[in-house]
């Protein structure tokens, strides 16, 4: 399979895209600091550098054409998130915040729409703050108010791209142990490890489509 991973340098991104490439699928990996990719050494593994919320996506296109040529699997996992009451946030952290989160959700997506096979699968990561009626906590309204987004997005495209045999789903993540958690939640131990989510994601991003088309679905076991 042909597999396009967002966020691929470190935490849950970078222990998709080891399985991936272990598991013998080609796999474009992006993220803007690639130097842990690099030191992979797997023929299945395409790192590339580049920031996703950059305006112009076009080199990025034609790398993943040369490299891949089309795409059965594509996980927006790429994420940003800044802790910060309320009162403190400035109109460019919202713009961060939105323009990782959300706007490079819609670019990518679009970008790379001609590329994808029959059977598809877009697997969105969105997380539990961004889930109504879950627990909300001070200093993340943007960063939750961003993935409530990125799962409504998720539920709109799965009924737009249905008849293109595309699958659309979102998984709303709970604690993860990686560093976005240690900003988010100081000195909080996660049940779940980067590896331990990333095998779950995985197994969702082959399979799950069979199951769930435009659902954006709770995959967590604690608060946080
Ligand atoms: N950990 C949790 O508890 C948790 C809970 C719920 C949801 N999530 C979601 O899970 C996903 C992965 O999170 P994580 O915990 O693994 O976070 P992480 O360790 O902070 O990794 C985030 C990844 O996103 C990449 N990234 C950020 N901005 C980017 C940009 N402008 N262009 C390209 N890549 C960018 C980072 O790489 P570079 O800095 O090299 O670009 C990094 O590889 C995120 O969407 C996050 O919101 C995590």
């Amino acid at each position: 399979m042909n597999i396009v991973i967002t966020g691929a340098g470190k935490g849950i991104g970078l222990e998709l895209s080891k399985l991936f490439v272990e598991n013998n699928h080609n796999t474009i990996a992006i993220s803007r600091n690639i130097n842990t990719l690099k030191k992979i050494d797997n023929p299945f593994l395409r790192p590339i550098s580049f920031d996703l919320t950059s305006v112009d996506y076009s080199d990025l296109l034609e790398f993943m054409s040369k490299e891949l040529g089309s795409i059965d699997i594509l996980i927006n996992n790429a994420g940003l998130l800044i802790n910060k009451n309320f009162n403190n946030l400035t109109d460019a952290d919202f713009d961060t915040i939105f323009n990782t989160n959300v706007k490079a959700v819609f670019k990518l997506t679009q970008t790379v729409l001609p590329l994808f096979n029959k059977n598809a699968h877009i697997v969105n990561i969105s997380s539990m703050g961004g889930v109504q009626g879950s627990s909300k906590f001070p200093g993340l309204s943007l960063y939750s108010a961003s993935k409530g987004a990125v799962s409504i997005l998720t539920e709109c495209l799965a009924e737009e791209l249905k008849e293109e045999h595309i699958s659309v789903n979102a998984l709303a993540l709970g604690a993860v142990q990686t560093e976005m958690l240690e900003n988010a939640f100081p000195g909080f131990k996660a049940p779940i490890s980067a590896h331990e989510m990333a095998k779950y994601i995985y197994e969702f991003a082959l399979t799950g489509h069979k199951y769930y088309n435009g659902k954006v679905l709770p995959v967590s076991s604690s608060t946080p």
